[in-house]
């Protein structure tokens, strides 16, 4: 696709925070946990992400959808620190904690149990407590029988469910999701995606601590709808719509202030979901 480079970073542009789908609440808005400015990336010859303004609140559920290559994997990637912005600032939380999960996860050669564990010793856990931590992790997702088996012979689900385990060990403030669920068969979808909505509400976060922040990329709109409170629309690394999630689907404001992002939502639903999420 033939892009536009020389409109990264134009000179006037702002930032107008006002526009973004801010958390209604009554005592003013929780946290920013992310603060984006006019952040452009580029990868080679490409500008994956342009002139990207966006506040991310705590507790905040957000979903990033568009077309293959409109840039959803790079904001992810920007947002966990695996890649810094070209031009343009971003301003992280300070001391969170941090988890990305991947459509295909990255497996160690060893037993699940280990899979977890060894990421909490190599956080300077004791190896016990880890030990410890990580066969609680494998009950909390469902994979206690298989917690001595290798985990490259798990199925994709049962290995997307490690990975969660895995996350949901380290008690992140932020989970990160790429399309955590596109390879997966609709039963697996259903467990893996079940499992997201109680990670992400805190509903059994080790500490007991409060809901994390999640920001995900998914293709499949009927589970932005059932787990996003927020929207982002992406185009050829713009984030062109940024609605609470009962705006985007419902009501004329898509299709009044966002056309294109009108247009895909309705490509996509009439194409992909079953009748029954149409
Ligand atoms: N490592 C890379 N080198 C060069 N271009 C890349 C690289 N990774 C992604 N891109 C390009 O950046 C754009 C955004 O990609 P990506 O963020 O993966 O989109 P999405 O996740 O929405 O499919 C695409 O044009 C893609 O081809
Ligand atoms: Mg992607």
């Amino acid at each position: 696709m033939k892009r536009d480079d020389t409109s990264c970073g134009t000179a006037g542009h702002r930032c107008d925070t006002a526009q973004a789908a801010r958390p209604a609440v009554a005592d003013g808005p929780p946290p920013v946990v992310f603060d984006l400015d006019r952040v452009c990336v580029r990868l080679g010859s490409v500008l994956a992400l342009r002139d990207v303004c966006l506040r991310l609140h705590r507790g905040e559920r957000v979903a990033l959808v568009g077309a293959n290559g409109s840039g959803k994997s790079t904001l992810l990637r920007l947002l966990h620190g695996l890649l810094e912005p070209t031009s343009g600032r971003i301003v992280r939380d300070a001391p969170a904690r941090q988890a990305m999960l991947f459509q295909r996860p990255y497996m160690l050669r060893t037993s699940a149990r280990n899979n977890v564990a060894l990421g909490l010793w190599l956080a300077g856990m004791r190896w016990a407590e880890a030990q410890r931590r990580a066969a609680q992790a494998l009950e909390r997702v469902g994979l206690r029988d298989v917690a001595t088996r290798n985990a490259r012979t798990l199925s994709g689900g049962q290995q997307q469910r490690l990975a969660l385990a895995r996350a949901w060990a380290s008690n992140p403030d932020v989970l990160l999701l790429d399309e955590p669920t596109a390879s997966l068969d609709p039963r697996a979808q259903r467990d893996v995606e079940s499992l997201v909505v109680q990670f992400a509400t805190g509903a059994d976060a080790p500490s007991g601590d409060a809901a994390v922040t999640l920001v995900f990329a998914s293709h499949n709109l009927g589970q932005v709808k059932r787990l996003a409170t927020r929207v982002l629309y992406l185009e050829q690394g713009r984030v062109l719509a940024d609605l609470p999630v009962q705006a985007f689907f419902e009501g004329p404001l898509l299709r009044q202030r966002y056309p294109a992002a009108h247009f895909f939502v309705k490509g996509e639903l009439n194409g992909r979901l079953p009748p029954r999420e149409r």
